[in-house]
C-alpha cells in the first residue's frame, strides 16, 4: 500500500521517480511490485483463459495507421466535448472498484489526480470512498457508474445521491449481471480486506458476509436487469444515462431507440465473459449502426496515444481508461494518476501530428490502413 502523505523531500523524490516512468507499461511494471499480491490479482486479471484480455491489446496493436504528409500540424487541438462536458482530450477515467486496495486514500487520491489532469472521473458504485466525499474534492465533471441493486429503492437513492452531489452523468453498467469466471481471484482467495468497505452501500455492507473469490461481490452486483430497468431509471433520473458494456449493434440500436444519452462499447476489461470480441473490433459495427444518433465511447486496452487515435478513427467520440489509472494510483497516488493521463495526452498529440490529423474532427476512418 503506497503512503498517502509524502514529505517534501519524498515528494521531490516521488516526482523524479515518476518522471522516470515514460509510458503506461512502465507504470504497470512498477505497480506490480508496489501493490499487494491480492490487489494485483484483482486488478490485472481477466476472465477464464484471458483470451479477450489479450485480444483487447493484440487487436489494437494489429491496426496500422495511414498517415498524410505535408499537412499543417503546427497547431494541434485535442479538445472535444461529450454530453456537455468539455474534455481537454477525448479521455475519461473508467469506473473501477475499491481504489483503497492500492492507495490508502482510495478514490480521493484518484479524483485529485483527475483534477490535476483535467479529465472527468467515473466513480464506481463499488467505490471505497463515498459519492459525497469524492464529489467534495472534485473540480472535474463526475459520472456515477451504477450497478442496479436488487433493492430498487436503494438503487433510486444512489442515483439521487449522485444528483444531489452534482454528478454530470449516470453510467449504467449493463454487461455484468453477475461476475464471470475469475480463476485468478479464486486462486488468490480474493476477499475485500476488512478495513476497506463499499462506501456507498452501508445498508448492504453491514450484513455482508465477506466471501472469497467472486463471492467478495455477493449482494452488490445486479444479478438481473432488463431494458425495463433502464426505462425505470429514465422515469426519475435527472442525469443523462449512458449504458456501459454494449458490444452488439442490436443492443446499441435498442439503446438509441430507447433514448439513452450515450453508450460505451466495452467488454468490462475482459473480466467477465471470455472469448468476447476485442472492443476495438466491436466498435466500428456499433458506430455504423448508431450512425451518429448518440455518442459512442469505448474502453478496453487503451495504453497508447495511437490506441486513442484508432478508437476515434473507428467511431468513438472518447475513450475511458481502467487498469492504468490504478497502476498510476498504486505507484504514485494522485501524482501517478495525473502523470498517466498526461503521458497519454502527449502521446495523442504526437501521433496526431505525425499522422497529419491536427484536430479531433480530422480523425476518421481514412486514418486506418486498410
Ligand atoms: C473494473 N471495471 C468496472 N466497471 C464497472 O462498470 N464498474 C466497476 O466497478 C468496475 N470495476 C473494475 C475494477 C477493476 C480492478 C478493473 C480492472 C475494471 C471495468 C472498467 O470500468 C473498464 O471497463 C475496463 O477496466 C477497461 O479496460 P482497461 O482500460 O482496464 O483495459
Ligand atoms: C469488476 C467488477 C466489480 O470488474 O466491476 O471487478
Amino acid at each position: 500500500m503506497t503512503s498517502t502523505r509524502v514529505s517534501s523531500s519524498a515528494n521531490s523524490e516521488l516526482s523524479s521517480s515518476l518522471e522516470d516512468l515514460v509510458c503506461l507499461q512502465d507504470f504497470e511494471g512498477c505497480a506490480r511490485g508496489l501493490v499487494s499480491s491480492i490487489a494485483w490479482e484483482y486488478i490485472h486479471s481477466g476472465a477464464a483463459d484471458e483470451i479477450t484480455l489479450r485480444a483487447n491489446r493484440e487487436r489494437l496493436d494489429a491496426i496500422r495507421l495511414c498517415p498524410r504528409v505535408l499537412r499543417d500540424v503546427s497547431l494541434l487541438d485535442t479538445r472535444t466535448s461529450v454530453l456537455g462536458m468539455e474534455l481537454p482530450f477525448p479521455l475519461m477515467i473508467a469506473p473501477t472498484a475499491l481504489h483503497k486496495l492500492v492507495h490508502a486514500e482510495g478514490e480521493l487520491a484518484t479524483v485529485r489526480g483527475a483534477n490535476a489532469a483535467g479529465v472527468p472521473f467515473t466513480l464506481s458504485t463499488l467505490s471505497s470512498v463515498s459519492i459525497e466525499d469524492v464529489a467534495a474534492q472534485a473540480t472535474v465533471p463526475l459520472w456515477f457508474q451504477l450497478y442496479i441493486q436488487r433493492d430498487r429503492e436503494l438503487t433510486r437513492s444512489l442515483v439521487q445521491r449522485a444528483e444531489a452531489a452534482k454528478f454530470a452523468g449516470l453510467c449504467v453498467t449493463v454487461d455484468t449481471p453477475i461476475l464471470g469466471v475469475r480463476n485468478r481471484l479464486q486462486r488468490a482467495r480474493f476477499v475485500v480486506p476488512p478495513e476497506i468497505e463499499f462506501a456507498n452501500l452501508h445498508e448492504i455492507e453491514v450484513k455482508r458476509a465477506r466471501h472469497g473469490g467472486t463471492g467478495a461481490f455477493t449482494g452488490v452486483i445486479p444479478e438481473s436487469m432488463t431494458w425495463k430497468d433502464i426505462e425505470w431509471l429514465q422515469s426519475f433520473s435527472k442525469l443523462p444515462i449512458v449504458l456501459k458494456g454494449i458490444l452488439n449493434p442490436e443492443d446499441a440500436d435498442q439503446a438509441a431507440k430507447l433514448g439513452v444519452a450515450g453508450i460505451i462499447v466495452s467488454n468490462h476489461g475482459a473480466r467477465d465473459l471470455d472469448t468476447l470480441p476485442a472492443t476495438i473490433d466491436a466498435l466500428p459495427r456499433v458506430a455504423d449502426r448508431i450512425a451518429g444518433r448518440i455518442p459512442v465511447l469505448m474502453d478496453g486496452g487503451i495504453r497508447r496515444g495511437t490506441d486513442i487515435l484508432k478508437a476515434l478513427a473507428l467511431g468513438a467520440v472518447a475513450v475511458l481508461l481502467g487498469r492504468p489509472v490504478l497502476y498510476g494510483l498504486g505507484t504514485g497516488g494522485e501524482r501517478g494518476v495525473e502523470r498517466i493521463v498526461k503521458i497519454l495526452r502527449s502521446e495523442l498529440e504526437l501521433t496526431m501530428a505525425l499522422s497529419g490529423r491536427p484536430t479531433i474532427a480530422s480523425i476518421d476512418r481514412t486514418l486506418i490502413w486498410s
